[in-house]
């Protein structure tokens, strides 16, 4: 997967213009507040994705503007490709010429993996973010999983309005035919997210060993209440089954469903001790960078294209150590890196530099032996 070239015109605060990446490392250097995440952000829209630093479409458009534009020309499954994005109120997208039913359907044409600052909450805060990173990750990889998350979800939501009734007063019998579905479901989103965790895990701890120069050991953990990476789905079933009927007090006393893969997590410890409490903010940013390149390799591995990796800021808090294995990393990717001190990346040979000025972009390639 390679961008060719990348045209703006009313996209946050960046000047209309291009650019034209090479396939290896691309550096956007300049100070804070001058549109480096921007341009990273521009990229990103083309994996039909949400915006990594949740921001509305909308907001992407330039203050005093009425819609944004971006065009893209990329190289993916042996060809060439074009596409564009028109941001008004919400995206709209069309792939060789021709409008997309909506821009989320740009997914598995072009694809990306994101490490920004933003992140770091993934091991910083709550289980919620460490299940929406497992279920976007398997999305990206199987579309078809999106279907499965979202009757999930609806099959929840409606045993927790019934919860609600019941506590009001209503007859508890069609609680059993509810626990049923959403058993039925949760064992396919359990299904999904083991198969996801067993492929990723041994890219996930090679990878964190070699930022950490061999040093550290991480290890990755599904804590769920239907069991650990054992359990077959069919298991996870009977167990969810069960888990609902244990619980079903507590559930109707609340109107909402206590247990199930809606409370699931994965655990993320460095050598044996929990990141979230544990870990420094070079480790931790260690471990988030890790799951992201592994994300990749698995996505790699199953589609046969190498993802374009965004990398926003991805420098600060490492050591030159980890600097450097992450620079080595990635070394035949397409990257996109931003930083305000250039001198780290500076260290890497071949690949483009841009200056970022605002919201300027120029290419000082040429200048940069000078
Ligand atoms: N819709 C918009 N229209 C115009 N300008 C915008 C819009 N949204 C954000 N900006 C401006 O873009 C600038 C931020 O750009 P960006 O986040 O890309 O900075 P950055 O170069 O990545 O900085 P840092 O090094 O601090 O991360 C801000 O000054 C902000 O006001
Ligand atoms: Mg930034």
């Amino acid at each position: 997967m390679v961008v060719e070239r990348l045209e703006y015109e009313g996209f946050r605060n960046l000047e209309t213009g291009g650019i034209q990446p090479v396939p290896e490392v691309n550096i956007l250097y300049g100070q804070n507040g001058q549109g480096k995440t921007n341009l990273l952000e521009a990229i990103w829209f083309f994996t039909g994705g949400r915006s990594f630093r949740g921001a509305r479409d909308s907001d992407t458009v330039q203050f005093g503007r009425e819609k944004a534009k971006l065009k893209i020309e990329f190289f993916a499954q042996e060809r060439k490709q074009q596409a564009e994005i028109t941001v008004e109120k919400r995206r709209s997208a069309s792939l060789g010429g021709i409008l997309l039913p909506s821009a989320s359907r740009l997914a598995g044409h072009f694809c990306a993996i994101v490490f920004s600052p933003a992140h770091l909450t993934l091991i910083k805060d709550g289980p919620e973010g460490r299940r929406r990173f497992l279920d976007a990750a398997y999305c990206q990889l199987r579309p078809g999983y999106m279907r499965v998350l979202a009757e999930y979800q609806r099959i929840l939501m409606q045993r927790n309005a019934l919860l609600k009734n019941i506590r009001n007063g209503e007859r508890a019998e069609a609680l059993e035919i509810w626990d049923e579905k959403l058993a039925g479901a949760g064992a396919r989103v359990f299904a999904a997210r083991t198969a996801y965790i067993r492929k990723i895990t041994p890219a996930v701890k090679e990878i964190y060993s070699g930022i950490s120069g061999g040093k550290e050991i991480i290890d990755i953990e599904y804590s769920s209440s239907a069991g650990d990476l054992t359990v077959s789905p069919e298991e996870a079933r009977q167990k969810l089954i069960s888990l609902f009927k244990q619980s079903v007090g507590t559930d109707i006393e609340t109107g909402f469903t206590t247990s199930g893969p809606h409370r699931d997590d994965l655990v993320v410890d460095i050598e044996g001790k929990a990141a979230r409490l544990f870990a420094s903010q070079g480790q931790q940013r260690s471990a988030v960078l890790a799951l992201k390149l592994a994300e990749a390799s698995v996505l790699r591995e199953v589609t046969g294209e190498q993802p374009v990796a965004l990398l926003d800021d991805v420098m600060s808090e490492l050591d030159t150590a980890r600097q450097d294995y992450v620079l080595n990393h990635i070394h035949g990717w397409q990257v996109f890196l931003t930083c305000c001190d250039p001198s780290p990346v500076m260290r890497m040979n071949g690949g483009k530099v841009f200056r970022v000025d605002k919201g300027r972009i120029t290419d000082m390639t040429s200048e940069r032996g000078a």
